[in-house]
Order: C-alpha cells, then structure tokens, then sequence
C-alpha cells in the first residue's frame, strides 16, 4: 500500500449472510475491537435490505455502508432491481460492481458492469469494481490478457477524473470461498498490471491514485503479507468479515504500513 497517493481500504463482503437482527450486536463488537486511530476506510457491503439500518446505526462512527450490486437503468420498471440514487439516498458510499459471483451466476457481462459503474458515479457512490481470472484461465497463462480486458472494459468512456474516484479489487476466482489465497506475490504482479493498465489507457495520477484491492479467502493470517505489497491498498474480504473480531484484526494490521 501507499498511503502517500491513495486510501487505504478495508471492505467486507457480506454477501447473502445475516440478519436485520445481527447489525447492531456486529457493529457494536467491531467498533469495539477497532484500533481507536483512524487506520484505513471501513466499509461493510451488505444486502440492500440492511443498508438503512446499517446506515443508521453507523452514523457518525468510521465505519460506512456498502452494497453489493447495483441497476445499470436510472428508474422504472424494473422489478427487483435498486438505482444508484436510491443507494445515495440512504447514504451507502461504495458498491460492488461486476463481482464473480454476479458474474458467474446472473450471466453480467462487462457492458452491465461499464453501465452500472457509470450510474454509481453519477449519484456519487463510489464502484468497488471486481475483475479477476479463473483457475483455467491461470493455467493458461491468460491472468494478464483478462484481468486486462476486464479492467478497460469497466472503464471504457469514463475521464480520468472519473477513475480516479473509482476502486479496483482483484478477486482470483480460484480464491474466492476456497480457503486458497493468491500468495502475495502472486496477488501483487496482478494489481501492479491492473495499475499499469490504467496508466496506459488514461495517466501515471490517475494509476497512482486509484486504490487496488486483494480478494479470495483474505484473513487475519494472511493479510499482514498481501497488505506489506506496494500495489495492494487494502481488501474485499468475505467469508472473514463475518466475524466481527476476525474483521476487526485485519483492519488493525494496516496500522503497521505507512
Ligand atoms: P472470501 O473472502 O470468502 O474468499 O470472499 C472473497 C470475496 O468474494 C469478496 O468479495
């Protein structure tokens, strides 16, 4: 990470986990059990149905509300779906875009995910934009050709000025929910690609200042070693953001980077 150009980011991913219950005995253990200095940004991406209860009960703590997708359409008939200026109302800060998931079981191409990160935007949330390979994909040596893809794809017809409030998070398919995290090394030469691809298709700023995040089976064992590389600004965790201390951990261990 480097905190001199850009933020530092610790994202939980709730997925479809948890109850309106859970929100309040969750936020008060992990507020507890934060370091007391300001370390990085906190943000829990939740189900759209706890985003008005999350928001409530962090107001004016460090801690802010997420979601996890987001309609590509402005308003209407759309059954089911949420607007970006619906999240912004509610005051949700960032959102998911284009995560495997979404990908993988609702068929969401890179268009869905271009169009999605452009209405984010214009309601002045920011996109957590999800890009990574999968395990074939790996063993065929295509990491670099897709994440790259992936990555042009999402912020084609954006001005720099607009990818700089953007949030890039390489989730290895192969990693997510399995327990097999990228080594560092690994998870580094692929988040200093996706730099090098913003710097190539806008500028070296805005490369610099866009945050990069790791995500696949992150925990509070492995993340001092993903978050000491140079282009990872923080992670998109899972199945460890479910626990409040556990979460609590990893955000403590970005004290120790400057
Ligand atoms: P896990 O941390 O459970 O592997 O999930 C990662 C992820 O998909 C975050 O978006």
């Amino acid at each position: 990470m480097n905190r001199k150009y850009r933020k530092v980011i610790i994202a939980g991913n709730w997925k479809m986990n948890k109850l309106a219950s859970d929100v309040r005995p969750f936020l008060q253990e992990l507020r507890g059990a934060m370091p007391k200095a300001k370390t990085c940004d906190t943000v829990i991406c939740a189900p759209a149905v706890l985003a008005t209860s999350i928001t409530r009960t962090m107001r004016d703590t460090r801690i802010v509300c997420g979601a996890q997708d987001v309609s590509e359409h402005d308003f209407g008939a759309y059954t089911g779906e949420i607007s970006a200026s619906m999240l912004a109302d509610i005051e949700v800060r960032y959102c998911i875009v284009g995560h495997s998931e979404r990908r993988q079981y609702h068929n969401e191409t890179d268009f869905q995910v271009s169009a999605k990160v452009k209405k984010l935007l214009s309601a002045g949330v920011t996109p957590i934009i999800c890009v990574g390979e999968s395990l074939l994909q790996r063993e065929y040596g295509l990491t670099f050709d897709y994440v790259t893809y992936q990555t042009k794809a999402a912020l084609s017809g954006l001005e720099a000025k607009d990818v700089r409030k953007c949030v890039i998070a390489y989730e290895p398919i192969w990693a997510i929910g399995t327990g097999k995290t990228a080594t560092a090394i690994q998870a580094q030469e692929v988040c200093a690609k996706i730099r090098t691809v913003i710097r190539d298709n806008f500028d070296a700023r805005t490369a610099r200042s866009v945050s990069i995040l790791y995500g696949g089976s992150m925990n509070s064992k492995n993340c001092a070693e993903l978050l000491a590389q140079p282009d990872i600004d923080g992670g998109l965790i899972g199945g460890s953001s479910l626990d409040p201390a556990e979460l609590a951990k990893i955000i403590e261990s970005t004290v120790d980077f400057e």
